[in-house]
């Protein structure tokens, strides 16, 4: 029997969730899924179809094509990462763009549309050994998940450190441009009425703020230990 479990890592934007989650699947050689990657992939290809500005919202039209839309990850070869996909084409590139932040919560948001990438999710997670960060994956997509941690931090500190990771990329952009994006998607994030951001009852939940990337690292992983050898 396998001994492999699913770890869910939820929380606000920006507070290190897809570094600890990709740093916990390599100590444990799981598979790591970015579940946001997956909606901010349907809201490029929104944006490409127009289906979406910041004016208008044609969400029936994107509904319409989920049949044809097609996201997976596949892992680069040349730097070993996993990306997301769109279609069999990589848009890992394209979709932390501000234009893409500013709109995926709208896209989000929908019903008809979290269904399909939640289907994709339990496929994903279905031999277990993963480690998925996401807003609902602990209450929603893997309530039965063996190990759930939920992540926050000030909104200032975790602007800071997307301000440094998109100037990093070359994104032309302005603190406070990054900060109110932040803001504005957590109160999206948590007051939208299909599956909002919340602290699953048995989440164990963490404040990264006055914490290093090892330090979050071993204090997570200490949680893991112990459910591996009780199995
Ligand atoms: O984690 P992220 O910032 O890349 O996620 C992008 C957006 O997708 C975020 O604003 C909320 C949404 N999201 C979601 O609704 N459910 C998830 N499981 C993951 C992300």
């Amino acid at each position: 029997m396998s001994n492999k479990i699913i770890i869910a890592i939820d929380g606000t934007s920006s507070t290190g969730k897809s570094t600890i989650a990709k740093r916990l699947a390599k100590r444990l050689n799981y598979v790591y899924i970015d579940s946001g990657a997956m909606y901010r992939a349907l809201t490029f290809y929104a944006i490409q179809k127009e289906y979406i500005s910041k004016t208008h919202f044609e969400s029936n039209k994107l509904i319409n094509d989920i049949p044809n839309i097609y996201i997976d990850f596949k892992q680069n070869k040349e730097t070993n990462k996993f990306e997301v996909h769109l279609n069999g084409v990589s848009v890992e590139k394209h979709i932390r763009s501000l234009s893409v932040s500013n709109l995926v919560s709208k896209i989000a948001s929908i019903g008809k549309l979290r269904k399909p990438m939640v289907k994709i999710q339990h496929f994903l997670g279905s031999n277990k050994g993963v480690v998925m960060d996401g807003r609902d994956i602990g209450t929603v997509v893997f309530p039965n998940a063996e190990l759930k941690f939920y992540l926050d931090a000030s909104s200032e500190l975790r602007a800071k450190r997307r301000f440094k990771e998109l100037v990093d990329a070359n994104h032309d952009i302005s603190y406070n441009e990054v900060l109110n994006n932040i803001i504005l998607r957590d109160k999206q994030d948590i007051s939208r009425k299909n599956s909002p951001l919340r602290v699953a009852s048995d989440s164990i939940v963490i404040k990264t703020d006055d914490i290093s990337l090892d330090q979050l690292e071993n204090k997570l992983f200490s949680y893991v230990t112990p459910l591996l050898s009780k199995k």
